[in-house]
């Protein structure tokens, strides 16, 4: 039998995910003995997975070199891959937001030719250019995002937020939310197809963990 691989973003949703793995009985042994592997194997349910940046995630499942992957809403958004996206997994939730100086609260109408700093360029565009019809200027920055209007860089931002503090703390508020966001689980169009029965069990198993953790917290 072939390997059912999946791919998963290194980082924050790595410990949620193989954790999930884990209570639908597939080995993640070999991932947390610390090794310096790329490919981590449990040979009893032909499985595979690997670590990859997030926004790699969906390229390794459109091209079918992962059958599945598991990956943050805001990167599927941003990337734009053909894929099946089959389930919220509910965790690493947060929301996609625009976000500024108070003073511009229900002003985002007069952002014309402004400038919008962002790591996620496609969304950006997406909502103003598309949803909100004002032409803007997309300024593509890799962290910290929240410095930009704080310096003059942007006038907006288009970030996540999750739990508010980063915008608190530097004086911005949310202007309008873009997203809500957390871990999606997707699946290669083919695969879909060619390795329904075993995908469909994986899905099925965290379809189930998720109504049972849902039950288990109406039941607190
Ligand atoms: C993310 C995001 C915000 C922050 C939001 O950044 O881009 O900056 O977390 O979290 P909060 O609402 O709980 O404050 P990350 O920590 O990934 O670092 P980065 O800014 O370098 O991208």
């Amino acid at each position: 039998m072939r390997y059912l691989s999946i791919a998963m973003s290194k980082g924050r949703l790595t410990d949620a995910a193989v954790e999930m793995l884990e209570k639908i009985g597939i080995d993640c042994s070999e991932y947390k003995a610390g090794s310096r592997k790329l490919i981590f194997t449990d040979e009893s349910n032909r499985i595979r997975f690997f670590l990859v940046k997030p926004a790699d995630v969906p390229t390794y499942v459109e091209y079918g070199a992962a059958d599945m992957g598991i990956v943050g809403k805001d990167t599927l958004l941003e990337e734009g891959r053909h894929l099946y996206e089959v389930l919220d997994l509910g965790f690493a939730a947060c929301k996609m937001v625009v976000a500024g100086p108070e003073e511009l609260a229900g002003k985002l109408d007069s952002l014309n030719n402004k400038r919008v700093a962002t790591k996620y360029p496609r969304i950006a565009r997406e909502y103003f250019e598309h949803k909100r019809r004002e032409s803007i200027e997309v300024i593509k920055l890799s962290g910290s995002v929240e410095l930009a209007p704080l310096v003059g860089l942007a006038e907006v931002i288009v970030d996540l937020v999750e739990t508010g503090r980063t915008l608190k703390e530097n004086g911005l508020v949310v202007l309008d939310t873009i997203a809500d966001i957390s871990a999606r689980l997707v699946v290669n169009r083919v695969s879909a197809k060619m390795e329904s029965e075993r995908i469909n069990r994986i899905v099925e198993g965290l379809r189930k963990q998720l109504e049972n953790r849902h039950e288990a917290e109406k039941g607190r």
